[in-house]
């Protein structure tokens, strides 16, 4: 059996939407693109959503909207995939690395406080090249679709007068509370701008595509304005009956904007993501119980004040317990038809950026740590339990065949 790393999960339902917005005569933004963010932002809870042709873009606009200019400090989770950290480099500013937590892989908390309280009193750290401006932005990044810290996070950026932005690429629907007596929140209400992602493996997919999310009417209308070209507020509607063909163009914007083509899709997949996340999430629970007595392997821990969208499923291999590497072990894998992963090898031990900033891979342990322990197995809704427990059977034989004979003492 090939169990591939992911399937898209489309249905007819989909394909209807997708065909009737080709059949409509309206291709780009337009009826379909307004739907989806109403339905979007009412689906999170946030009072406006902006969609855009990636999370990169959104994450590039919210950088823009809450005023990131050149040399300005952002703090950037070191574990994480490399639009987090680039979108701060369009800028010419400087994304400050921190540390992971080892259990749940996001931004650490208590790092980012440490890290903003020494860059306030002056210290300069790795990294920092000169010459730096002040710290103007944080962005917790929720790994795999668990959630960040919310409330630690919002201390530290209210402390420094820091705007945050959650990348929440990988999160939809995931929900958060401070504790088993206070309410949930969903991802999307907690953040001054929260970026989501619809790439083609993402819990809901356009093929390409995502959308930013505020409750804030200023940073929604500068990000409206800027994802296209910088036009004034109500251009884009310019070709429709309503529009106006006069436009004023007001700063140098970009061509962020999503076609109603995958808006389509959009629309279709949102009235999915409940059902979507259930298959994934019992994917996730066949997974842990099947690993659960491995010794070689580390599941992820789903906290008891989360509820993860479970993106991923990546394990940590006890590589004391192993006599293999994990390339070896993925290479094990793929031998007997599974493919599998890594998010990632973190940023701060990408050469651009060490070439860059002089980083070394000790100035963030944790995520050099668990760097070469990582492996993301396949998960997706359409997953059968046929192909989840062939997983758990190749990584469980592999685990035994390469098992380490026990230390003593
Ligand atoms: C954590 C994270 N942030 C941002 C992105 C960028 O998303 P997009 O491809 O929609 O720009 C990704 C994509 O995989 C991601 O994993």
């Amino acid at each position: 059996m090939n169990v591939p790393f992911f399937r898209p999960s489309i249905s007819q339902a989909d394909i209807a939407e997708v065909v009737a917005c080709m059949e409509s005569g309206w291709l780009t933004t337009g009826p379909r693109t307004k739907a989806f963010e109403e339905a979007f932002a009412q689906y999170v809870g946030a009072k406006h959503a902006i969609a855009l042709n990636s999370c990169t873009a959104a994450l590039h606009l919210a950088l823009e909207a809450v005023g990131v200019r050149r040399g300005d400090l952002v703090l950037v989770p070191a574990l994480t995939f490399a639009a987090t950290a680039e979108v701060v480099r369009y800028f010419d500013a400087i994304p400050v690395f921190v540390d992971a937590d080892p259990v749940t892989l996001c931004m650490d908390p208590v790092a980012a406080a440490n890290t903003a309280a020494a860059i306030r009193r002056g210290e300069r750290l790795p990294g920092m090249t000169l010459p730096y401006g002040p710290m103007k932005a944080i962005i917790p990044m929720h790994y795999g679709g668990q959630m960040v810290d919310v409330d630690a996070i919002a201390a530290v950026a209210r402390e420094h007068g820091l705007a945050i932005i959650d990348d929440a690429a990988h999160t939809l629907p995931a929900h958060y509370r401070a504790g088993a007596d206070q309410p949930w929140r969903a991802v999307g209400s907690t953040a001054d701008v929260t970026c989501f992602s619809f790439y083609a493996n993402k819990c809901i997919t356009t093929g390409e595509g995502g959308m930013a999310v505020t409750n804030r009417d200023d940073l929604a209308e500068r990000m409206r304005i800027m994802s296209l070209h910088g036009m004034s507020k109500d251009a884009w509607k310019r070709f429709s009956s309503k529009g106006s063909w006069y436009y004023e163009i007001v700063a140098p914007g970009f061509k962020y904007n999503m076609t109603d083509v995958a808006a389509a899709l959009g629309v279709a997949q949102l009235a999915r993501a409940d059902e979507l996340l259930a298959a994934r999430a019992s994917v996730a629970q066949r997974f842990i119980a099947g690993l659960e007595d491995v010794p070689e392997v580390d599941a992820p821990t789903e906290l008891p004040d989360r509820r993860h969208s479970w993106h991923l499923f990546s394990v940590q291999l006890r590589l004391d317990r192993l006599t293999i590497t994990r390339s070896q072990f993925i290479e094990e894998m793929k031998a007997r038809g599974v493919a599998a992963s890594v998010h990632w090898l973190p940023l701060h031990m990408q050469p651009y950026y060490i070439q860059t900033y002089g980083y070394a891979a000790s100035d963030f342990p944790v995520a050099a740590g668990i760097w070469p322990r990582l492996v993301s197995l396949p998960i997706f809704p359409a997953m059968t339990d046929e192909e989840v427990d062939h997983v758990i059977g190749v990584v469980r034989e592999v685990a035994r065949q390469h098992s380490a004979p026990a230390k003593k003492g």
